[in-house]
């Protein structure tokens, strides 16, 4: 192969890896796929992603042992690897055991030999070090230049795929579900089927998501999310919040603030799902036309989460009981859907719930009816109609 083939070559793979990489949601299953893609298109040994952690100074990875993989840990100043996620520079190394920074516990865990290492650290597009992309054992020779560029190339791929993947293992099972009780507890004291319309509002949201044509990605951020745009309701008063009536506009004031409280709980995170879930908290109740609350910004200055979650939320809040309000059927709060876009709503998103309302219908309908009672709350409460 000449240079230029063996260039057009490895351009295609480039190209390739993107498409592959940017599929995996999953980070163990990133991982692999990074490190197979990786070998085949360096032509070397091994591939070992490192991925910093930063609330335990360390970095992590997992290595194939005996047919298995396993996951390993070390301090993140420590090794090549520690040596690249510290400076943010790349190495080339032509054999490992002359090196002093060299960390040979990867071999004798693993039983491999090292000689040549091209290190070079992973970037996300801030410019913030997620990593350490490593290759191991060059088939032929050493790494050179090219493999250099090529590396950190493929470093920038895959950082934006690790990221992505990231945000859903950043949160663990039960920290999600944490959330989610706490959003139920913040809920429930309005509204018995609590559950039901933080179900609601996620299928919803994450149905008009698809419907708008975004991206996997997207709908799943805007599935997550959603549930918790009303956590700040935490921060009300029963006075208020279960009031068995119309508000005054002094209490509605109040009321208006769950958005704020809300952006409170949830801004500071550092998790980027909560990041997305504070947008959608805070912006929820901002209509289209800029008459909403609590910032009054309008169109596209909402965030698109917030956009969507609206439509969602008034349509299920209509669809349901509410201490101050019967429910409506579903026919009718269609109907204040379509005549509220480019008003409340962001006509396209009003689009996107009219293409996808067979969709939202066969979800309502699962539950409509269907009435479980949580103890506190009272029947009386949730009959009067105004
Ligand atoms: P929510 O009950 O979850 O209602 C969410 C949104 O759905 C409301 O936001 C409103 O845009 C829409 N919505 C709900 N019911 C109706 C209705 O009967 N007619 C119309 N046109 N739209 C409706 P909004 O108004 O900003 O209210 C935010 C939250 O404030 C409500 O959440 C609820 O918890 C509380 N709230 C609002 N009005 C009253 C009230 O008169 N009495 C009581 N007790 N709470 C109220
Ligand atoms: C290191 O970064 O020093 C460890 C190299 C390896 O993966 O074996
Ligand atoms: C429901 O049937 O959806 C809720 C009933 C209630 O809140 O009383
Ligand atoms: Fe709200």
């Amino acid at each position: 192969m000449t240079k230029e083939e063996e260039l057009q070559n490895r351009l295609n793979l480039l190209v390739q890896f993107g498409g592959v990489v940017s599929k995996e949601t999953h980070i163990d299953k990133l991982l692999e796929v990074i490190a197979a893609q990786v070998k085949r298109i360096l032509s070397c040994d091994r591939c070992t992603v490192f991925i910093l952690d930063r609330h335990t100074n360390e970095l992590w990875s997992k290595v194939a042992q005996d047919m298995q993989h396993t996951e390993i840990r070390m301090p993140s100043n420590k090794g090549i690897a520690g040596e690249v996620a510290s400076t943010g520079r790349t190495i080339n190394i032509r054999n490992a055991y002359d090196e002093t920074h060299f960390n040979p516990e990867i071999d004798h865990l693993t039983g491999y030999h090292t000689k040549t290492i091209l290190a070079v650290p992973l970037n996300n597009v801030g410019g913030r070090t997620i990593g350490v992309f490593e290759v191991i054992n060059k088939t032929e020779g050493y790494f050179d230049s090219d493999d250099e560029g090529i590396l950190q190339l493929l470093g920038s791929l895959a950082a934006s795929a690790i990221e992505n993947a990231q945000l859903y293992e950043s949160l663990s099972k039960s920290q999600l579900e944490t959330i989610y009780r706490l959003a139920i507890t913040a809920e429930y004291r309005d509204q018995q089927d609590t559950a039901i319309h933080l179900k609601h509002i996620s299928e919803y949201s994450a149905l008009i998501a698809q419907g708008m044509g975004l991206p996997e990605k997207e709908v799943e951020n805007i599935r997550y999310a959603s549930p918790l745009h009303d956590i700040g309701k935490v921060g009300i008063a029963d006075a208020i919040l279960l009031k068995p009536g119309k508000l005054t506009p002094t209490e509605y004031e109040e009321m208006k603030k769950h958005t704020l409280y809300g952006a409170k709980i949830l801004c500071n995170a550092e998790s980027q799902l909560l990041q997305i879930a504070c947008k959608v908290a805070s912006s929820h109740h901002e209509k289209f036309d800029g008459t909403g609350y609590p910032a009054k910004i309008k169109g596209e200055q909402i965030p698109v989460y917030a956009r969507i979650v609206s439509v969602a939320d008034v349509f299920d809040a209509l669809c349901m009981p509410r201490v101050y309000k019967p429910k409506w059927g579903p026919e009718k709060a269609r109907d204040y859907v379509v005549e509220e876009s480019g008003h409340a709503f962001d006509p396209l998103v009003v689009d996107a719930f009219k293409k996808v309302y067979t969709g939202i219908l066969k979800i309502y309908a699962i539950t409509d009816g269907k009435t479980t009672i949580i103890p506190g709350i009272t029947k009386e409460l949730h009959r009067t109609e105004f």
